[in-house]
């Protein structure tokens, strides 16, 4: 597979991505497999539903759009195996109620899967047959692709009028084409501040323990022709307090209705640095990660990951044998060190619990 480091404009005015971490193969649903960047580029079927799990859990696919995206694929092409066998409506509607669950199951803080999941779920009721059902689901699913693109060109679009004409940011993790479905949210924001004239530097918090902004962020950079800077998650205030960061922006995983988000562990650290510093800390995603149900951060279930992440390094053991370790995958920042979250209903500023309420009324208009 060949990467581009431009965007092709698609046959109509939408841009077409060319990095992306699904894509629908004769059929298949293909994973770029997210754990094996940068040492190499390889896919990872995962068509069915216990490879899926297997891909979300593990972190082949990752950042929660592209779990949400991926869990409603993996129910849609369950849905799709379940109707050839010519079981009953009522069992295939069972199955599928199970697979739903399982899917869920596999992380637990980006709600965007639980989105993803409901909003294909739902098509049961749209149609009559089982094969019909399976239809629409898988094309539905498939639809989120390009959509999810669209919505991170158009929120990124918002962000870059954050971005001054010569900007040092900062980012954490990886909020880009690979985590959102194409564009990104926070790198989509970047990108989107060049397009308009701007000079950026770009640093990137490594992301202890998985590595996403060494790993994910620094590659995708570098496919879009930056200069990405890597610094360890540590080397934060130094670098702010030297004034090399105009602002910092971050993806999302999960956002309450009172502005509280959960992103990946050590967001929070980074959120209360740049206030100190009075740097804004921008918070870019879709509306799908915001959850409704959820009215504030003590909410937000923070999922905790294996040991072996925090005290292993290529499988050798860099700590003594038998020590206790605590690895959550995410923390929360709370709404008031937030400057704004930038969404494709526009940038939604405090009070967030009314400039949320708005937007989400949009979405449902
Ligand atoms: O554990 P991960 O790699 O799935 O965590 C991803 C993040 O925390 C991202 O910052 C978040 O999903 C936002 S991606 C737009």
């Amino acid at each position: 597979m060949s990467f581009e480091t431009t965007y092709k404009k698609g046959s109509g005015e939408s841009l077409v991505p060319s990095v992306m971490p699904i894509r629908i193969v004769d059929d298949r649903i293909v994973l770029l497999d997210q754990r094996k960047i940068p040492d190499s580029v390889e896919d990872f079927d995962a068509t069915s539903l216990k490879d899926m799990c297997f891909a979300i859990k593990d972190m082949v696919v990752r950042g929660a759009p592209s779990i949400g995206v991926a869990g409603a694929l993996g129910l849609a092409w369950e849905a799709k195996r379940l109707a050839q066998t010519g079981m009953a409506t009522s069992v295939f509607l069972d199955r599928l109620g199970e697979a739903r669950l399982t899917l869920e199951s596999t992380r637990p803080t980006a709600v965007n899967l639980r989105w993803g999941l409901e909003r294909i779920h739902a098509l049961t009721g749209k149609e009559n047959s089982v094969s019909a059902i399976a239809d629409l689901m898988c094309a539905s699913a498939e639809g989120m692709i390009l959509e999810h693109f669209n919505i991170n060109k158009c929120l990124s679009d918002f962000g870059a009028q954050l971005v001054g004409k010569q900007s040092g940011i900062l980012t954490h993790c990886n909020a880009g084409s690979l985590a959102t479905c194409g564009w990104g949210t926070a790198l989509g924001v970047i990108l989107s501040a060049r397009l308009n004239g701007s000079e950026v530097t770009v640093y990137t918090a490594e992301t202890r323990p998985r590595q996403q902004g060494m790993r994910l962020t620094a590659w995708e950079l570098l496919q879009e022709g930056f200069e990405p800077i890597i610094v360890t998650d540590s080397m934060a205030g130094h670098l702010m307090a030297s004034g090399k960061i105009d602002l910092v922006v971050v993806g999302a995983d999960r956002i309450a209705t009172n502005g509280d988000t959960a992103n990946k562990i050590g967001t929070y650290n980074l959120a209360v640095l740049a206030n100190y510093h009075a740097i804004p800390f921008y918070v870019a995603a879709p509306l799908s990660t915001i959850d409704p149900h959820i009215e504030s951060g003590k909410d937000i279930p923070i999922e905790e990951r294996e040991p072996s992440e925090v005290i292993e390094l290529h499988g050798q053991l860099m700590a003594p044998a038998g020590v206790k370790v605590f690895n959550p995958a995410f923390d929360v920042t709370r709404a008031n060190l937030i400057a704004a979250i930038i969404t494709e209903a526009g940038i939604l500023k405090a009070p967030y619990r009314t400039s949320i309420a708005e937007a989400l009324k949009t979405l449902r208009s």
